[in-house]
């Protein structure tokens, strides 16, 4: 079941028009509180977007699949976000601080599929503009990631890759994204 959910949990980027309530949102947020986070410190902080204006504004500053020459319409831009912020005084190394964001954000994406929605994290993002239009108070957070949600409408392949040849290519045609992942054996280093 757990292998089901992690396969089906991937990069989404394009969206039908069904919206997500706060209801909805609140318990995709609820599944971090059940991630680790070093020293138990939870020093991340969640911004909910799901007005369809919001949206709107929020999507001419994403960057999406940066490796080809695609972008998603507006159309079929996601229909709510969720901004994932640091306490600027959290106590935790920006490396360790990450780690927490990285099992938020996979929680995230986790329980979004779960729930019958998918998405993709969006590290480019303009950190001026977005938290700006959320009215993030940056004296007291950094925004850090952007996780965008929806009903996909894309489909997501994945493949085998190698060493050097990660690139992801898109079927444009059919709206099918194929995405490379390294082989087991290539990942072990050493069994002793
Ligand atoms: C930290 C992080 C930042 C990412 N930022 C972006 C982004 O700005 N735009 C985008 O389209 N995808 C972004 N992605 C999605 C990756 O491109 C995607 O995870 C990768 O291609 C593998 O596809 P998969 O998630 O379906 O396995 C990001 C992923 C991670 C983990």
């Amino acid at each position: 079941m757990l292998d089901e959910l992690l396969f089906k949990t991937r990069s989404y980027r394009t969206f039908d028009s069904t919206e997500i309530s706060f209801e909805v949102l609140e318990k995709i947020v609820s599944a971090t509180r059940l991630g680790g986070s070093a020293r138990n410190s939870q020093t991340l902080r969640y911004t909910l977007v799901n007005s369809p204006s919001l949206c709107h504004k929020i999507f001419p500053h994403t960057a999406w699949a940066g490796a080809i020459p695609w972008s998603p319409t507006l159309e079929e831009g996601p229909k709510a976000y969720i901004l994932i912020s640091t306490l600027k005084d959290s106590p935790l190394s920006p490396i360790t601080l990450g780690m927490d964001i990285g099992i938020a954000s996979q929680n995230i994406l986790l329980k979004a599929t779960e729930l019958g929605f998918g998405g993709c994290l969006i590290g480019s993002f303009n950190k001026m503009e977005v938290p700006q239009i959320l009215d993030l108070d940056t004296e007291k957070y950094s925004p850090q990631i952007l996780v965008a949600l929806g009903k996909p409408t894309d489909k997501v392949i994945l493949t085998e890759g190698t060493e050097g040849n990660l690139k992801y290519h898109r079927d444009l045609e059919n709206n099918i994204h194929y995405v490379p992942k390294l082989p087991l054996k290539t990942l072990i280093l050493k069994k002793f």
